[in-house]
């Protein structure tokens, strides 16, 4: 295994939207150290770190949908910057923009980048042993590699789809059939699903490997996956589940930049509190009382939908000695229901409407509480982020969060899950939370058991290794 290819839509530090991005952002660089050539393939977008960034251009030259062509620059950004080359694939009019995602021509913009990457890819002179794709927006590129005229030599390149979320499938309509390349069209079978032109169900058909981004959610797309439920039963066989894993580069309250104070297992207590004091101060909050933080896209798979009446059932009916932070965005109508509450509750509850990567770590580095209410949850890695640094986890039963937390009631337990997603339920793992965090000897003893556990990306980065080699035998 010489040199593996991901291609992907997000990939930190460079273009950020979730957990995408980190995942991307990190296992290149296990990849490399494992003695692997491991680069990136993504869009060039208009960010902070294209803005600062100089680049060489390797290539430039032109793509069609249909008719139109678009003129286009590869550009590499450096190994020596992030520990694996990346290239960026700015396509005038289509990738060039503020945000990577939500516009109306997305279809065009990244079925063109992805016919950029197959020309790519085609022009090297080492050819990849692996093509990696991630979710749907380079779903068409196994198809592409193993049925367009034009490819026709990259069919032996094996490919291997990662679904972060199937609840995102790219949809459109046969009517943009003509950007595609040429392909004898009695594979059109491979595209459809639903009588549309679906990305994600084509990679799940196409790509030589499916793998979902951990076990458990392998096995609930079974039974729930947004109408792919019957493809993926019938893709098991080469279907595997490798949970995400964390970047210690990036999250380590030993070194991390973006947190207020630095700690490590010596200094829990007192790190975390100049944290914690940061935010209480930032947004009025009470240092002495139990802080409960959300984190997250306002989405109805991250249940934030129910954080409104969450916040009200706790303050007024349960009256519980609680604070409550929110940081997120998304959803107009929880974002204006959580702004109608802010008055209400000042003191006791406060929110930051947006992104904001520094806040993040801070809140990560001293709330003392993650509340994860999610109703889909293909891997999470808020959930990894906050163990590492000693805050504990409250979450549903579902997808990777089965996988990395254990209830505080079983055997080796460390965190609290709720059975079902309700209002209840959520005020009730609160509840459980302020009960633990009065008793502060088993508090204590808990923060430095999470912090202890090992979810680095080493272990998931070998099994994607044994992945690859596995494609070779076949
Ligand atoms: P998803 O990718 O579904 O959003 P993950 O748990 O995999 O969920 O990853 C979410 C990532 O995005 C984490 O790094 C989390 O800290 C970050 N994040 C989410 N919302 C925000 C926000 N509003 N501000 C800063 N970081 C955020
Ligand atoms: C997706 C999922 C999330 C996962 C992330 C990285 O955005 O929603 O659960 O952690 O991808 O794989």
């Amino acid at each position: 295994m010489n040199k593996i290819i991901h291609v992907t839509a997000e990939c930190y530090p460079i273009a950020k939207v979730g957990g995408l991005a980190d995942v991307v952002g990190a296992l290149p660089k296990y990849q490399e150290k494992s003695g692997i050539t491991s680069q990136v393939v993504m869009p060039f977008y208009d960010k902070d770190f294209t803005k600062s960034t100089h680049f060489n251009c390797v290539i430039n030259d032109l793509v069609y949908l249909g008719e139109t062509a678009f003129e286009y620059e590869i550009l590499e950004v450096p190994k020596k910057q992030l520990g694996f080359s990346v290239f960026l694939i700015k396509i005038e009019n289509l990738t060039d923009r503020e945000n990577v995602y939500g516009y109306h021509d997305d279809t065009e913009r990244f079925t063109a980048f992805q016919k950029v990457v197959a020309d790519f890819v085609l022009q090297m002179e080492l050819k990849p042993d692996v093509i990696h794709c991630h979710d749907h927006h380079t779903g068409l590129l196994p198809f592409f590699m193993s049925y367009a005229h034009k490819y026709n030599s990259l069919k032996t390149i094996p490919t291997v789809l990662t679904i972060h979320n199937a609840q995102y499938q790219g949809w459109f309509s046969f009517d943009k059939l003509h950007y595609f390349p040429e392909y004898d069209l009695k594979h059109s079978g491979i595209i459809e699903w639903d009588h549309q032109i679906n990305p994600l169900a084509t990679a799940i058909k196409s790509a030589w490997k499916v793998t979902t981004v951990s076990p458990s959610y392998l096995i609930e797309l079974q039974q729930k996956a947004n109408g792919l439920e019957w493809l993926l039963s019938h893709e098991n066989q080469k279907s595997i589940g490798i949970l995400n894993g964390v970047d210690p580069d990036v999250w380590n309250p030993k070194t991390d930049p973006l947190l207020e104070s630095n700690f490590g297992l010596q200094n829990v207590a007192s790190g975390r509190k100049g944290n914690k004091d940061w935010i209480c101060n930032k947004f009025n909050l009470d240092p002495t009382l139990p802080l409960v933080a959300f984190i997250g896209r306002f989405v109805y798979e991250k249940g934030s939908d129910l954080l409104p009446e969450v916040i009200s059932t706790v303050f007024d009916q349960l009256k519980l000695k609680v604070n409550i932070l929110v940081l997120g965005s998304g959803d107009m109508e929880t974002t204006e229901q959580l702004k109608n509450i802010q008055n209400r509750y000042k003191g006791n509850y406060n929110h930051h409407i947006g992104y904001n990567e520094k806040l993040s770590h801070i809140i990560y580095g001293g709330a003392d509480f993650l509340l994860m209410p999610s109703r889909v949850e293909p891997c999470g890695l808020n959930q990894m982020y906050a163990l590492a640094y000693g805050m504990i986890p409250i979450v549903s039963k579902v997808g990777g969060l089965i996988d990395t937390i254990i209830d505080v009631d079983q055997e080796h337990g460390f965190g609290i899950t709720m059975n079902t997603i309700s209002v209840h339920e959520i005020c009730f793992g609160i509840q459980r939370a302020v009960d633990i965090y009065a008793n502060k000897p088993f508090y204590n003893k808990l923060q430095k058991l999470i912090m202890k556990i090992d979810n680095s990306w080493n272990r998931s980065a070998k099994q994607y290794i044994h992945m690859y080699h596995s494609l070779k035998n076949n």
